[in-house]
């Protein structure tokens, strides 16, 4: 039997795993939820175990296990680190689901749940691709490390620690992540640019105590009211983010970049499909496609403060509260970029009220060139399972251990995604196309094998 042959005989045994492995709530935010963060850890364990792996681990941390196996029985040919996450954000708010989070379905030829793209559906991808490549040649056709984490969604932060102290252990001629989404259904993509993630939370404190609107109000600071005009002062009139220093060392797209970028078969329709808002902004002078990808942007994730209850309560609040971020593009300082932004947050403040000023993760962006020989057959590889030609996209969302190998090893980092823009990760109804799941699972296979063959 072939490797094609053996992933299409093997299509509803893959799905049904997969089905497995999403109902393992494994949600890294909440506490409650440590029983099945546990629960997945040791289920990639196993399924690594049954793919071929001899030496496989669940490693503590401080927080959510890593899960790690290796394979090298293959002198000669090259040695891959494949990294990917088995946690999962909240699926709430529930009520916005049409099947449960955790229940996985199939509807349209899309699987549901929580974890379907982001990230499970992509990691089982590449474990039914190596328990394929076992199968079929007995053997692994490569050297193989994989890296599944538990803390991704999270800001992976053990994660640093683990690489710092184990660079031999992680060694590898390339990192293979698929943890993106294709430029379009039908479009297989590399991606070769991330944006950097910064996030900060503020408490705002006027009146020691909540106080009677009617009795006091008019004559003491409303916490609320100061913290939305301080974010109403964030943007200018085109859009740009305005905190002194913000662009400062942002990389100028090159006229060949730019045009490559812009040249790509993305369709505005989808887009605007897939957000469905009542009209767009963005800052002035560069396409959507460049407002998403290679610039830098400042967003309020959320507010909260005062009464948000039925009905009516006539107070004024203490305090104000605010979750918010800034994606970051190279060449920008993630620690000079919060320093910046605490800085002039603090000095737009009136002395009316105190401000507690948290960061709570940064991460940098990367992009990279893609002329190694590995791009090559990534692309070719993708060809086989898509049968269609990759594109090279840049994409706006963050992956802090993309970076962090990066930097550290200076490898290069092939990131082949199957999810999809309009696939609702971190929201309700998420899903991953099956095409894109079995044609995932072809390519990858193909891609380990290929690698081989030099
Ligand atoms: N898989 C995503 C990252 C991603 C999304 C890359 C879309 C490219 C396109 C990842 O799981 C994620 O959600 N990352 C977070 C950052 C993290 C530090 C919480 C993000 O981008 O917000
Ligand atoms: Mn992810
Ligand atoms: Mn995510």
């Amino acid at each position: 039997m072939n490797l094609t042959e053996f992933i299409e005989g093997h299509r509803d045994q893959h799905l049904a795993e997969l089905c497995e492995f999403l109902r393992i709530p494994s949600v890294s935010a909440k506490s409650e939820h440590k029983p099945d963060i546990e629960q997945a850890a040791r289920w990639v364990l196993d399924k690594l175990r049954s793919a071929g792996f001899k030496t496989v681990e669940v490693v503590p941390t401080h927080l959510h296990p890593l899960v790690y196996a290796e394979s090298l029985e293959a002198p000669g040919k090259p040695t891959i680190l494949f990294y990917g996450h088995y946690d999962v954000q909240p699926a709430e708010p529930l009520q916005l689901w049409t099947s449960p989070p955790f229940e996985p379905t199939v509807r349209n030829g899309n699987l549901f749940g929580r974890g379907t793209a982001d990230d499970k559906g992509q990691v089982h991808i590449h474990l039914k691709a190596l328990e394929a490549l076992q199968a079929v040649n007995g053997k692994f056709p490569i050297n193989i490390k994989v890296l599944i984490e538990g803390e991704e969604e999270v800001g992976s932060v053990s994660l640093w620690d683990y690489v710092q102290k184990n660079k031999e252990k992680l060694k590898a001629d390339a990192l293979v992540v698929s943890d993106t989404s294709m430029l379009a259904k039908g479009v297989p993509s590399i991606t070769y640019g991330l944006r950097g993630l910064n996030y900060y939370q503020i408490e705002l404190t006027g009146p020691a105590r909540d106080l009677h609107s009617g009795v006091y109000g008019g004559a003491v600071p409303n916490p609320l009211t100061i913290l939305t005009e301080l974010f109403a002062q964030l943007h200018d009139k085109n859009f740009r983010v305005a905190l002194p220093g913000f662009y400062e060392g942002v990389a100028k797209l090159s006229t060949a970049e730019r045009k490559a970028l812009n040249a790509l078969t993305w369709k505005r329709k989808d887009f605007e499909k897939a957000v469905g808002a009542p009209g767009y902004v963005g800052e002035k002078g560069f396409t959507t496609i460049e407002q998403l990808w290679v610039r830098p942007t400042f967003e309020i994730n959320g507010i909260w403060g005062g009464y948000t209850g039925e009905g009516a309560k006539t107070v004024i609040p203490s305090k104000a509260y605010a979750k918010f971020s800034t994606r970051l593009v190279p060449n920008q300082d993630p620690h000079k970029i919060a320093k910046l932004v605490e800085k002039h947050i603090r000095k737009l403040l009136p002395k009316i009220v105190t401000c507690k000023f948290t960061l709570l993760s940064t991460g940098k962006p990367w992009t990279a060139p893609f002329h190694a020989p590995i791009f090559a057959k990534a692309q070719s590889a993708l060809q086989k399972g898509f049968g269609r030609k990759a594109v090279f996209i840049r994409e706006g969302g963050s992956i802090p251990f993309v970076t962090q190998m990066h930097d550290t090893f200076k490898v290069p980092c092939v990131l082949m995604g199957f999810g999809l823009p309009d696939e609702n990760a971190h929201a309700p109804d998420e899903h991953i196309a099956l095409e894109n799941y079995f044609g995932g699972i072809k390519a990858i296979a193909h891609f380990y094998a290929d690698l081989a063959a030099g």
